[in-house]
């Protein structure tokens, strides 16, 4: 199988950075994630791409951002939290073993609250979320060849987790 060893997907703030963190590292591969490669690409943040250009805007250098990492990285890929809207992006994700990180609503308020890095939970978090994770929970689940709950458990046992269901 060629691309990353595992790429992990799932909501904002599930822990997708640090639990890929620590992945690698238990792997003794390297991690990526696209946040970090669209900001440094673009030279500015997500939260200011946003206001400058809107949403359709980011999600097109998104998926270029996505789809180069599918291609150029061999370790642990963290993507951002809407990658999988893309319909292109899941077909490539197709052939990719994928840790769909879960948690419900409530723990994704509790974690994220009122957060003005996240463009998208600027305002009403809580029906945000509702409407976020409606929308997006099956194509997670398209995507994923595990899932891995995430409510009440560390990032490191997370990560555990994750190694088991590989
Ligand atoms: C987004 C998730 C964010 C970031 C952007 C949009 C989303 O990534 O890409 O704010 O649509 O869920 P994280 O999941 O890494 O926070």
């Amino acid at each position: 199988m060629s691309g990353p060893l595992v790429v992990l997907v799932g909501p904002m703030g599930v822990g997708k950075s640090t639990v890929g963190q620590l992945l690698a590292e238990r792997l003794g591969v390297g991690h990526r994630d696209t946040d970090d490669d669209i900001e440094a690409g673009q030279g500015r943040t997500i939260a200011e791409i946003f206001v400058d250009e809107g949403e359709p805007v980011f999600r097109a250098i998104e998926k270029q951002a996505v789809h180069r990492a599918l291609t150029e990285h061999d370790g642990v890929l963290a993507l951002g939290g809407g990658a999988i809207l893309d319909e292109d992006t899941r077909a490539l994700l197709g052939g990719q073993r994928v840790v769909y990180l879960s948690m419900d609503v409530e723990e994704a308020v509790k974690r994220t609250g009122l957060n003005v890095a996240r463009p998208l939970l600027a305002v009403n978090p809580r029906k945000q979320w509702r409407e976020l994770m409606e929308a997006r929970r099956h194509l997670y689940e398209e995507v994923a060849t595990a899932v891995v709950p995430t409510d009440g458990r560390t990032p490191e046992e997370v990560a555990q987790a994750a190694l088991d269901a590989l």
